[in-house]
């Protein structure tokens, strides 16, 4: 009833497909992307959705399995999410929200998502992505023990694998891109000194000594002998996802999230929960932390399924005595951080919308109800012959693919085996999002058990084709 999809290919408003591909190739700049391929191929254009499909500017229809990227959770088309940025657009676009004026949206949002957060997180900073999220939830840390007088509380200890975003400081703590200790770490300027890491909740890959049953102490002392190595006055926070994503999809042993923030409350640091993939049910709770994982963060950050990505919006959800200690009456100066759509009164509208969304349609229980499906039908991707593991949860999973089962070695990234499996699935009616040897798959959360089934075949037979062009 709510989902549309009205087809325009008569009139890509006055460019054809052609067109618009090659002034794709002329003047965007994609973001994480290898410039020279999108020069030499080009993109798939996508115009409109609908559930959750996509259509090109071809008509062709892709069932999207990366839901944006990790976003759109209540599904494509929602005609009352347009309506409900109308409506606030025609009100009030924006104002002021630095100090003295606040707007009716931002205001009902920040109620509304205390009635979710872990009991004592009824704070909310908006910003605009993921990584402003993350940015702010750092530079609130170091305002948070400045005010204590603690100055020198300012590193920040990550982990491997790790992504927090795009910013210069985001970046720098994303394990995924910045870990001194990568092969191949990208060539671009991180912030060294602010961060250190330690290692991520890799069970498939944990060390050959280890079991099960012990990886998680073993993390655990990792992170407290490092704690005590760089002393842990000098250290503001510890940041981690709940379930990594883009490290490769990476869910913690049990007890691990309770166990790193028990040693970090010992420690005075602040324990910040990541849940910019994790909130707003991709793992059948709005929030994971408390109800999923047992813990209770200092900050949680939030973005992408705030608004199911219908508009750009972020959060920065602080505990009552993070919030106590920065609005302390000797807290005087202003707080020097701060973005021009902080609170955005039409991003605020639609987030209402979308929870509104989410909770009417009982979309959190849809999620857990189908979770044990979803995980039993993609177990069944291990068979294949380039897969080594299959791992995630509830609606989030990564596909990855070894040269060699026993040794996990692997395959060259020359290969592209990502990149071939997505041009694959592709050609089969399935979106599929591909980073080196790693699929992700995140549908929309409103996928139903035929969609799952249809995914999951078109998988296999991408992983058979791949297989056979390599022998
Ligand atoms: C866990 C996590 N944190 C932060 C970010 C950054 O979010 P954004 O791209 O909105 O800046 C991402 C993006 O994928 C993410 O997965």
């Amino acid at each position: 009833v709510h989902i549309s999809a009205e087809s325009s290919v008569e009139n890509l408003d006055e460019m054809t497909a052609e067109e618009l591909w090659q002034a794709d190739i002329d003047h965007v700049v994609h973001p994480l992307s290898v410039w020279p391929v999108i020069k030499e191929k080009g993109c798939t254009i996508m115009e409109r959705g609908a559930g959750v499909y996509i259509y090109d500017v071809h008509g062709n229809r892709y069932l999207d399995s990366s839901a944006g990227l990790w976003s759109v959770h209540i599904g494509y088309g929602r005609k009352e999410m347009a309506k409900a940025a109308m409506q606030q657009l025609e009100k009030l676009p924006q104002i002021n929200q630095f100090g003295d004026s606040a707007s009716i949206p931002a205001i009902q949002l920040a109620k509304k998502l205390s009635e979710f957060t872990p009991v004592g997180l009824d704070h909310v900073f908006f910003s605009n992505s993921g990584s402003d999220a993350n940015e702010s939830a750092i530079r609130i840390a170091h305002n948070y023990f400045r005010l204590q007088g603690k100055d020198n509380k300012k590193l920040i200890i990550s982990r491997a694998g790790s992504y927090h975003g795009s910013t210069i400081v985001t970046s720098s703590i994303s394990g995924k891109f910045a870990d001194p200790a990568l092969p191949h770490r990208p060539k671009l300027h991180y912030l060294d000194d602010l961060v250190s890491f330690v290692s991520s909740p890799d069970v498939y890959r944990m060390p050959a000594h280890l079991q099960n049953e012990n990886f998680c102490d073993h993390l655990i002392d990792e992170l407290e002998k490092r704690i005590i190595e760089l002393g842990p006055d000098n250290i503001a926070c510890f940041i981690s996802e709940p379930v990594m994503g883009l490290g490769g999809v990476l869910v913690p042993p049990p007890g691990y999230c309770e166990q790193a923030a028990e040693v970090c409350r010992k420690h005075d640091i602040l324990f910040i929960h990541d849940e910019v993939i994790t909130a707003f049910g991709r793992l059948g709770y709005m929030f994971s932390s408390s109800e999923r994982f047992d813990v209770v963060p200092d900050i949680i950050t939030c973005a992408k399924g705030i608004t199911s990505g219908y508009q750009p919006l972020a959060a920065t959800i602080l505990s009552d005595h993070v919030y106590d200690v920065i609005s302390a009456a000797e807290a005087t100066e202003p707080f020097a951080h701060g973005f021009t759509y902080s609170g955005h009164p039409v991003c605020c509208a639609v987030a209402l919308k979308n929870i509104e969304i989410l909770e009417r349609d009982k979309i959190c229980d849809l999620v857990l109800d189908q979770s044990s499906y979803f995980e039993k039908r993609m177990a069944e991707l291990k068979d294949e012959k380039l897969v080594g593991d299959v791992r995630g949860t509830c609606s989030i999973f990564c596909i990855e693919h070894v040269a060699d089962k026993k040794t996990k070695a692997g395959f060259a990234p020359e290969l592209g085996i990502g990149a071939r499996l997505a041009a694959e699935t592709l050609k089969r009616g399935v979106y599929v999002r591909a980073a080196g040897n790693l699929l992700f798959i995140s549908p929309p959360l409103i996928i139903s058990k035929d969609e799952i089934d249809m995914l999951v075949s078109v998988l296999k037979e991408a992983e058979r084709s791949v297989a056979r062009q390599l022998s």
